[in-house]
């Protein structure tokens, strides 16, 4: 069981919480957000939760950032959220100024924990934490865009979604890129089964987008599979997800997903597993990423002077 602070108590750091603190994998839980009184308010939400399900883990809503101290893992969900036409890379300024403040902030509270990306543009931010603060960082990545494809081709072939699997990979969003060598359905190639891998391409990019013009934002799709990260970390369940880990890129520190082992300790990444053909998707993805970072990163120092 794991120690996590839950930076950020908006619609997703709720039900990222909520789910982890279910699963069982969470003994104690600091959730902290600027919003006075939401994360007190939360913690009751959650305390009567608890009282039906039997739940014992400690749980604690604050405003003070100090509380959250001595964690295992630290899932940052604070930020700005999309609003519908908006890209997440929109998103970016606004959000990297708040990266900035927590990593000066956290890190010495909570040696050796591992930061869990969750706020958009979640790759660039998981980057952006990491330079500022030198912790260990990862982002949810591609887990998400992973189960939104498997969910979608089980209704498609109306089959369990247990019998599909498979990762996407790629930078989180609009560019994610369904690796193909490794969906497999009930065990065989998917090339076997009549999808059209288009349509399974768009709806992974369109679905969220859709979601939030209706909802007005994403919560349990992600919120139930980013908890699921933190079990796989806590229990050190060992499974495959695709998850961005840092990695180096022209200097710079850059987070793009790929299949990779998520226990106690993360990694390796099983890239070298991949056809060529989805192993030249993830390259062009990170040359992509790294291009597109280093732009926002100038957007952030103009902004910062201004
Ligand atoms: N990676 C994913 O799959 C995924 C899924 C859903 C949402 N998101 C992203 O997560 C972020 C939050 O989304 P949301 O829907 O919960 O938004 P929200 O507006 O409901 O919540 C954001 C919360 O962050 C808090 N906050 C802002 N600055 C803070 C700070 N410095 N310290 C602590 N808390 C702070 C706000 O007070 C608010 O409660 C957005 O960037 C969104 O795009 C990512």
């Amino acid at each position: 069981m794991a120690k996590v602070g839950f930076i950020g108590a908006g619609k997703i750091g709720q039900t990222i919480a909520y789910s982890a603190l279910v699963s069982g994998a969470v003994d104690e839980a600091v959730i902290y957000d600027i919003i006075p009184e939401l994360p007190d308010k939360f913690e009751h939400e959650l305390r009567h939760a608890f009282a039906t399900k039997g739940i014992k883990a400690n749980v604690l809503g604050t405003n003070s950032l100090d509380d959250v101290s001595g964690m295992d893992i630290v899932v940052i969900s604070a930020g700005k959220p999309r609003k519908p036409g908006m890209s997440r890379r929109d998103l970016f300024v606004d959000n990297a100024k708040i990266m900035i403040d927590l990593a000066q902030k956290l890190p010495s509270k909570n040696p050796g924990a591992i930061y869990l990306m969750v706020a958009n543009p979640v790759d660039m931010m998981a980057s952006v934490f990491m330079k500022y603060s030198k912790q260990f960082t990862i982002s949810a990545g591609d887990q998400v865009e992973t189960m939104r494809m498997r969910s979608f081709i089980a209704k498609k072939l109306k089959i369990p979604v247990t019998s599909v699997d498979g990762f996407v990979g790629g930078e989180h969003g609009e560019d994610a890129v369904v690796l193909w060598s490794t969906v497999k359905i009930k065990g065989k190639p998917v090339d076997e089964f009549n999808i059209n891998k288009d349509e399974v391409s768009d709806y992974v990019k369109k679905i969220p987008g859709e979601i939030i013009r209706v909802i007005g934002g994403t919560t349990w799709g992600p919120g139930t599979i980013i908890a699921d990260i933190i079990k796989s970390i806590a229990f050190s369940e060992n499974r495959v997800m695709s998850i961005a880990t840092p990695k180096e890129y022209e200097k710079e520190i850059i987070h793009v997903s790929a299949p990779t082992v998520v226990g106690s300790s993360i990694g390796p990444s099983l890239e070298s597993l991949l056809d060529e053909k989805d192993r030249w998707h993830l390259n062009s993805a990170m040359k992509d990423f790294y291009e597109a970072y280093k732009e926002n990163l100038k957007q952030l120092e103009q902004a910062t002077k201004a």
